[in-house]
């Protein structure tokens, strides 16, 4: 207890920052805790062939050898299973799950905190690693690597140094952003994975098995409509079969065929390519409010009311690989697809080369 004291001159609470897996934290003020959507085993993680075939290989070689299992660090756009893939990784491994962020760990002593109730085995989830500060991520090196920690008491001339001995644990990172997680620490990781956007086949999967654990009569081609308008997403999959499952259930019978996705999906701004309200205002204002681009992304969030990250980290990236978006040094552009896209002729300098005949 001495050493806990120590250790920990502001004890975390255990049901604040290192609380249970929330069971379905999808945004959706409907969610049922009692019907979790979360993936919780691998064979229920739909997709990802390779990262899953990775991730099995990884856990069973530490299964039989009775140890814990390697550090990984899952990096991807949000709502691809990330913290999923924590849970998962801790159920495989038949461990406790701690879970926290990388803002939560403001000093070295909150890491310290939490390392030192570990026992062996354990799984720590930190989310949002990137946003770990310099001091707190140097507590983490040693203990990744050597399972120890390194501690400073007092100050000054008086300071000394001791090293405590951590049980041998599972680090799970997460990130949405692989490019502001430091080398040091990224070359910690015994795997680094990066989550792709998921198929369509994948994404009809994802929502016919939610479609079955909530109760809601879908068809293939309902869910396959829904599916192709999720941005690649599981997360925003599950959330509009929700609110298609309310349209049907109020305007309808309850069952959701083809048309009834499209009426649902309609009704909610999602239009065919899977794009929303924010997503077509960011590609009207680079076309109709910047001409086209190039246009910096900090005056692109303040013509959507929207924060930096949120258009960097959460619209970008789809709009991107959609192919409506480029990242130029000078900012963002819109590409002739995204013109055509909101029903707009692209003027001549939308094309690289000026000229159109180049793209017909
Ligand atoms: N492979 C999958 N199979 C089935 N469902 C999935 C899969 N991946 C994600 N989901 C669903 O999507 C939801 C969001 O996933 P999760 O919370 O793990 O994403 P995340 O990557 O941690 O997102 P964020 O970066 O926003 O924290 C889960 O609750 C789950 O319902
Ligand atoms: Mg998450």
């Amino acid at each position: 207890m001495a050493r806990d004291e120590l250790l920990d001159p502001a004890p975390l609470g255990d049901d604040e920052d290192t609380a249970a897996i929330e069971p379905d934290p999808d945004g959706s003020a409907d969610a049922d805790p009692l019907l979790s959507l979360r993936p919780g085993r691998l064979s229920e993680f739909v997709g990802q062939p390779e990262l899953k075939a990775r991730l099995s290989v990884i856990l069973e070689a530490a299964r039989r050898r009775q140890q814990a299992a390697d550090h990984f660090l899952f990096a991807g756009p949000p709502g691809l299973g990330k913290t999923s893939l924590a849970g998962i990784v801790a159920a495989e491994m038949e461990v406790e799950l701690q879970i926290t962020s990388g803002p939560a760990l403001e000093r070295p002593g909150d890491l310290a905190a939490i390392l030192t109730k570990l026992s062996a085995g354990d799984v720590l989830f930190i989310d949002e690693i990137h946003r770990l500060s310099r001091s707190v991520e140097e507590v983490l090196y040693p203990a990744m690597e050597d399972y120890q920690l390194d501690i400073v008491l007092g100050k000054g001339p008086a300071a000394r140094s001791i090293r405590l001995e951590l049980p041998r644990f599972c680090l799970v990172g997460a990130t949405t952003r692989t490019g502001l997680v430091t080398g040091p620490l990224r070359d910690r990781f015994g795997l680094v994975a990066r989550l792709d956007y998921y198929e369509p086949e994948d994404l009809q999967t994802i929502v016919l098995r939610a479609a079955g654990i909530l109760g809601a009569d879908i068809s293939s081609q309902g869910a396959a409509e829904i599916a192709g308008r999720s941005r690649g997403t599981p997360r925003i999959a599950n959330r509009l079969l929700r609110r298609v499952r309310d349209v049907a259930e109020v305007n309808g019978d309850g069952s959701i065929d083809h048309d009834m996705a499209c009426v649902g999906l309609e009704l909610f701004g999602i239009d065919e390519k899977g794009l929303d309200k924010v997503d077509r205002s960011i590609l009207g204002a680079i076309c109709e409010g910047f001409g086209g681009g190039p246009v910096g992304l900090s005056t692109l969030a303040i013509a959507v009311s929207e924060p930096t990250e949120t258009v960097e980290d959460v619209y970008e990236p789809y709009l991107i690989q959609q192919g409506l978006l480029q990242r130029t040094p000078r900012g963002r552009v819109a590409t002739p697809a995204a013109w055509r896209h909101l029903g707009l002729i692209p003027p001549a300098s939308a094309f690289p080369a000026g000229d159109p005949s180049l793209f017909e």
